[in-house]
């Protein structure tokens, strides 16, 4: 779990570079926060949880280690696609909002189950 979640984070790293550079090539900075949690939920979270994994758990393959990983995912991606169309216009705030709120519980049920993961390999 630990190469996996190192591998989704660094593929974060190079996306959320990709969307930096192009705002500031086009100096147009409106998808910033996109940006900004492409970068810290995607890549910076994403390679703790690796570093969890490596230094501190030791039930690497269980099937609450999978929830875990999936959540993480599931909610990243809801989240990122979710600020891309609001920040960009693309879709109205009211109907992204909820499905917004369901990727951050995602990803903080993972956070959760996180703790859980640690405490339990003491
Ligand atoms: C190729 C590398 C990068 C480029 C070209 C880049 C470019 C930018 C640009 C143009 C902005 C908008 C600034 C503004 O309008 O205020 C921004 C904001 C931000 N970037 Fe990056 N960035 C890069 C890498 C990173 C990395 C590695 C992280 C974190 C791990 C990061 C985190 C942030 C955050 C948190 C903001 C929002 C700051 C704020 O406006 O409050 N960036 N970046
Ligand atoms: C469930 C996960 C998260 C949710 C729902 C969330 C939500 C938000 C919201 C609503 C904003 C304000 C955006 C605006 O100015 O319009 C924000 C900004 C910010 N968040 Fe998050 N956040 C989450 C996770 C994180 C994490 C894990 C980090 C850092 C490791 C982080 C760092 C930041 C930063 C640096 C800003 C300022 C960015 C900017 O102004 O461009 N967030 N977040």
């Amino acid at each position: 779990m630990d190469r996996k979640y190192l591998v989704t984070a660094l593929g974060y790293a190079i996306l959320g570079m990709v969307l930096g550079i192009y705002m500031a090539s086009t100096k147009n900075h409106i998808q910033h926060v996109t940006h900004a949690h492409i970068l810290l939920i995607g890549f910076v979270v994403s390679f703790v949880y690796s570093v969890c994994y490596k230094l501190w758990i030791n039930e690497n393959h269980s099937k609450l280690a999978s929830i875990q990983y999936w959540l993480h995912q599931i909610g990243t991606l809801i989240i990122i696609i979710g600020l891309y169309l609001i920040y960009g216009n693309h879709a109205a705030g009211n109907i992204i909002g909820p499905i917004l709120g369901i990727g951050s519980l995602s990803v903080l049920v993972g956070m959760v189950l996180m703790k859980v993961l640690v405490i339990k390999s003491k």
